[in-house]
């Protein structure tokens, strides 16, 4: 697995590595990209601005991006100061200017009232549902001198709770091993290793275009598919979400027995775009957050969402990669007249419903055409689970 630190401070970038050194990730920094961005911390908060920073190198590297944001918090000084430890004696502060503020609020303050706390927040973001923030804290309290020559920041006066030295007078492992960032760090690491082990890929293409045979492709080489359509049709069949649809589109979509006859509500909503999107805006949600407690819960090296709107609905925010089947026109009707019982008409308004497939293809990050016999749709199947299973 790659990984993009998001931070250009050296000092952060040695603990960092130092923490993660027998991961098994690979880890690139600033230094790896012309132009990387400075990001504007901003935010009002530690995790606010570890997140932008997180989301912002994310997008601009197209790696998962690992952004680190901590401050000091000292009792005495009311949680001062916090998200403004690093310009709290002005925006060009040193850190040696920082310190010497902080003895001088400090200064009548007796030692037994000298508590602190450094804080940090880790946040990895990695596109699609990839995004986690964690914490890491270590309580202790600010000395009267500065001590020790190394690490970096308010360490010269931080002492760390149990321990008689600072951790500028420890080494880069044992200030690692109790410090907030070292804690943040260990928690981050699990949250990569599970990641690492599963590739979600969003799968589309319109209605006919062999969307559901490359799906059981994949499954036979050992992907476990999620299939949007089933879940929306077992989600009917709840009782809260059946009377809410009984209520907006009334009782002329139920059969004889009183349930939903899905047939009939299609042939309200795809003649009638107001009507589809109220459908898609009860739908859509609950889809979504059952897909991602799917694919959460999965084991599966590899996870398929099979879904006709996947980028209609915003699925492929819960995606790493979009994989798009294609087919001529005239090759999806064939297909659809072959394997349905749907009139021209609805044909027409499915197919209008499912947005263009030109869209489709422009997102794709794997494009399958499907065109000719199904043995040429193993093959490119085949390659792009090989490079699926060579990525993780
Ligand atoms: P950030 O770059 O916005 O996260 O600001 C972090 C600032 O908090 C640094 O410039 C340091 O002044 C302080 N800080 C954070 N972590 C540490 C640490 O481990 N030791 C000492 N100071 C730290």
């Amino acid at each position: 697995m790659e990984l993009v630190l998001a931070t250009k401070n050296l000092d952060k970038i040695k603990e960092i590595k130092e923490t993660f050194k027998n991961l098994g990730v690979k880890i690139f920094t600033f230094k790896d990209f012309p132009h990387f961005p400075s990001v504007v911390e901003d935010k009002e908060t530690l995790y606010g601005n570890a997140l932008k920073k997180a989301r912002t190198i994310a997008r601009f590297t197209g790696k998962i991006a690992l952004a680190d944001d901590s401050g000091l918090q000292v009792e005495a000084l009311g949680g001062a100061p916090g998200v403004f430890s690093a310009r709290f004696a002005g925006e060009k502060a040193t850190y040696k200017d920082n310190n010497r503020k902080l003895l001088s609020l400090l200064e009548e303050i007796p030692l037994d009232r000298r508590k602190a706390t450094f804080r940090c927040f880790i946040a990895i973001s990695g596109g699609g549902i990839k995004e986690r923030v964690v914490e890491g804290i270590c309580k202790g309290r600010i000395l009267q001198e500065m001590r020790g020559e190394n690490g970096f920041g308010y360490d010269p006066l931080f002492q760390p709770e149990g321990s008689t030295r600072t951790f500028a007078q420890m080494s880069l492992k044992e200030k690692g091993e109790i410090s907030h960032r070292g804690k943040a760090l260990r928690k981050a690491g699990k949250v990569l290793e599970e990641w690492g082990n599963t590739t979600v890929i969003g799968l589309t293409g319109n209605i006919g275009s062999g969307k559901t045979t490359a799906a059981r492709m994949f499954a036979e080489l050992g992907a476990e598919i999620i299939e949007a359509d089933k879940i929306g049709h077992d989600l009917i069949k709840k009782a809260e979400v059946e009377e809410n649809l009984i209520r907006t589109f009334g009782s002329s979509i139920l059969d004889e027995k009183k349930k939903i006859e899905r047939r009939k509500l299609g042939r309200i909503v795809f003649k009638d775009k107001k009507k589809l999107e109220e459908l898609n805006q009860i739908l859509h949600p609950l889809i979504g957050s059952e897909i991602k407690k799917k694919i959460v819960s999965s084991k599966a090296r590899v996870v398929i969402i099979d879904a006709a709107i996947l980028l209609e609905a915003g699925w492929d925010s819960l995606v790493d990669k979009v994989l798009v089947v294609s087919a001529s026109y005239e090759a999806q009707l064939k297909r659809i007249k072959k394997s349905t019982r749907f009139s021209p008409e609805e044909i027409e308004g499915i197919m209008q419903a499912q947005g263009p497939q030109d869209k489709k293809i422009q997102r794709a990050d794997f494009l399958i055409r499907n065109e000719g016999s199904l043995e040429e749709t193993r093959r490119q199947v085949e390659q792009i689970w090989g490079e699926l299973v060579a990525r993780c």
